[in-house]
């Protein structure tokens, strides 16, 4: 199939499946045969709240929640071929989703067929075949506001007239294809699919129709694929079941022991850093009758990538692949050294992010700034932190000796906001920061050099560890809680905590 705006004729599509249409399935549903590959159904409200982010070492393009999970990730391999899959009941939602992904996929469906109750009650899903006004406005709204294709998947209405009406007031809107499962809103995946309801769109309209439904009894190998689009008169043909069970059903090599299938599966699973929990889910789909075998009871006990690996004999392949992402890693983080500042004013800003593993587990960048303003005489910084209101993520500033220091990226929470701004400072002022591997950082746990072992948590808790300054110092030594932040033990602390707890803007 060449590249470029997706025709949707003559096509077989991987088709979108919760959990199962991840990256790795979906690269090997494309290294298989098939022509496009729908990702997983992603709910608006939660896709609205991501961050686009280029992720360098593992070379995608991953959408990010504020609370740091992958919604989307999708990579160059797939660009002409993904389809993005949305959950959506608001036009206006539904078109910032789509404007957010569009440079990076092949075109924008929307989910008008899943029963499940969390998605009708939203008035996504199924839910919106009994509102065709509401599908109108959300297609026409998305047809004109993005430069990808646009489709929806609809299920069939209880006659046959109400489905090619409803489909022909859906080609009108503007879309390049619809994709039609064959069962009513209150049928079970067991029942057989409805071809005659299919057939009857095919011929009552101009656009193509993408017939899906035939897993359980009418496709159970790749030729089966093309009896499937015959049958029903549609240009291409969606498998669900068929291809989370075996993806090599798109070959038309013919299908491949599915234990071969599923090394193949875990190593995109490695190679993406899929999570261990999905990359679990999809094998015991592959695995089916066989999941409580010795293997399959080994893939359910798995907690990480490196256990699956193990099961199936990848330990060597893991291995490889994590000391190709950790070297892309290094030589990245070293070729982005030192970030440069930017100045604006009395701001500095620069592009820090505060990972927490990156430091001991008793110290932290907001230490070694007070540290150091003590040791200058300076007033202590002071912190202001702003929430804004699209994904609730925070952004400080740090005011040193009338200078104020910034990230411009955006965090998680409140404290790590103002990590990430003392970063900021410290690398400006090329004051050390504390991050493991540092050199003369100057700070010490007292207990550790003491050689004392770690305190539990519980024991941190009451008895509040003691950090030693090896540099001369005359001020005195703050005390610092377990996650390393200063307590407000001191006058002039209680004020800079003041300070901080400004209301959000
Ligand atoms: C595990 C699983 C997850 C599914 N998730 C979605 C989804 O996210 N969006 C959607 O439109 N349909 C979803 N479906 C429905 C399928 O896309 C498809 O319409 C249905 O399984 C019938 O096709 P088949 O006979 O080829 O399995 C899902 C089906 C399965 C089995």
């Amino acid at each position: 199939m060449a590249a470029g705006r997706l025709s949707f004729r003559n096509m077989t599509a991987l088709a979108p499946m919760v959990r199962v249409g991840t990256l790795p399935m979906r690269l090997l549903a494309l290294d298989y045969g098939a022509d496009v590959v729908y990702c997983e159904e992603l709910i608006d409200i939660k896709m609205a709240q991501c961050q686009r982010i280029v992720n360098d070492v593992l070379e995608t393009v991953d959408f990010v929640a504020p609370d740091e999970r992958v919604m989307f990730r999708t990579c160059e391999r797939e660009k002409d071929r993904v389809i993005f899959q949305m959950g959506t009941a608001d036009p206006e939602r539904a078109l910032k989703v789509a404007q957010l992904v569009e440079k990076d996929v092949a075109a924008i469906d929307v989910n008008m067929g899943c029963p499940k109750e969390y998605s009708t009650k939203g008035g996504m899903g199924a839910a919106l075949l009994s509102d065709p006004d509401k599908i109108e406005d959300i297609l026409k709204k998305l047809v004109k506001g993005v430069s990808v294709p646009v489709t929806c998947k609809i299920r069939i209405l209880p006659s046959l007239e109400e489905t090619v009406s409803l489909v022909q007031r859906i080609e009108k809107t503007g879309v390049t294809a619809v994709a039609v499962h064959g069962r009513f809103k209150d049928e079970r995946p067991r029942h057989p699919v409805h071809c005659d309801y299919i057939q009857a769109v095919a011929q009552a309209v101009s656009i193509p129709v993408i017939a899906n439904g035939g897993s359980l009894d009418l496709v159970k190998n790749n030729s089966d694929i093309e009896k499937f689009r015959k049958v029903t008169g549609a240009s291409s043909v969606m498998l669900a079941r068929a291809a989370m069970w075996n993806p090599s059903v798109f070959s038309s090599q013919g299908t491949l022991p599915v234990e071969k299938v599923m090394k193949e599966y875990i190593k995109y699973a490695i190679r993406y850093d899929n999570h261990a929990f999905n990359t679990k889910y999809c094998l015991c789909q592959m695995l089916r009758d066989k999941v409580e075998s010795p293997l399959g009871r080994q893939v359910q006990a798995a907690q990480t990538n490196a256990e699956i690996s193990e099961a199936y004999g990848l330990q060597k392949f893991y291995q490889e692949i994590q000391e190709q992402l950790q070297a892309k890693k290094d030589a990245l983080h070293s070729s982005n050294q030192p970030d440069r500042p930017i100045m604006d004013g009395d701001l500095m800003t620069m592009a820090v992010k505060f990972e927490r593993r990156d430091y001991p587990p008793q110290i932290t960048p907001k230490m070694f700034l007070l540290e150091w303003s003590r040791k200058e005489k300076l007033e202590q910084p002071q912190y202001e932190t702003v929430q804004r209101s699209q994904d609730r993520a925070f952004q400080s500033t740090v005011t040193v000796a009338n200078r104020k220091y910034r990230s411009s990226l955006w965090e998680k929470s409140k404290k790590f906001a103002e990590q990430a701004s003392a970063i900021v400072c410290l690398r400006v002022l090329g004051v050390p920061e504390g991050r493991i591997g540092e050199e003369n950082s100057g700070l010490v746990c007292k207990r550790k050099r003491e050689g004392k072992p770690k305190c539990s948590s519980e024991e941190g808790r009451s008895k509040k560890l003691h950090i030693d300054i090896l540099q001369e110092t005359e001020t005195p030594k703050p005390t610092l809680g377990m996650n390393g932040d200063e307590q407000n033990t001191a006058k002039p602390l209680k004020q800079a905590e003041a300070l901080r707890e400004a209301p959000f803007s």
